[in-house]
């Protein structure tokens, strides 16, 4: 396993629309090891593909439930409602925001580890607003593309982050 750098915002891979994986193989389990790796050490509560540079479907989220999530080709399937969330991004290091998610989130994608397709629910939680900040990732969003204005970007004091 490997630690690898994390792209910040400004890299052109965070921008693009990352491919869908055809396989998985020895390499790609590598791969999502290495990003468990590079999560738990930043620390941050979930990390995509391209955040390494890799610009593949491919996300890892543990929001600290007991209940890590690896997810090939996510998609949202259905979202619905809207609150307020406090969110950061690993590769927008030292900054927070407030933006809008969803409140009840619906997500679907391979589970490499037993090779089926699984769904994923979650409502009013972190594990929502971390599917919708990572499947955003893997098509070339950042949570700050949200924001109002760039002056609602606020920078970290000594507050507890949650990064994803
Ligand atoms: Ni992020």
């Amino acid at each position: 396993m490997a630690i690898i750098p994390i792209r910040r915002a400004g890299d052109p891979v965070l921008r693009e629309k990352a491919r869908r994986i055809r396989t998985v193989d020895k390499s790609l389990m590598k791969l999502i090891e290495d990003m468990w790796e590079t999560m738990y050490d930043a620390p941050g509560v979930g990390l995509a593909a391209p955040q390494i540079g890799i610009s593949l479907r491919l996300v890892v989220i543990d929001v600290g439930d007991d209940n890590p999530i690896a997810l090939v080709n996510p998609e949202i399937v259905k979202r619905s409602g809207q609150r307020q969330c406090d969110e950061g991004c690993l590769s927008v290091p030292g900054y927070r925001g407030e933006i809008t998610r969803s409140r009840k989130v619906l997500a679907q994608g391979l589970d490499p580890y037993t090779g089926k397709e699984v769904r994923i629910k979650a409502e009013d939680n972190l594990l929502a607003e971390a599917l919708e900040h990572e499947i955003d990732h893997v098509n070339g969003i950042l949570y700050i593309d949200y924001l109002p204005s760039p002056d609602a970007l606020v920078p970290l004091t000594d507050a507890p982050e949650v990064h994803a």
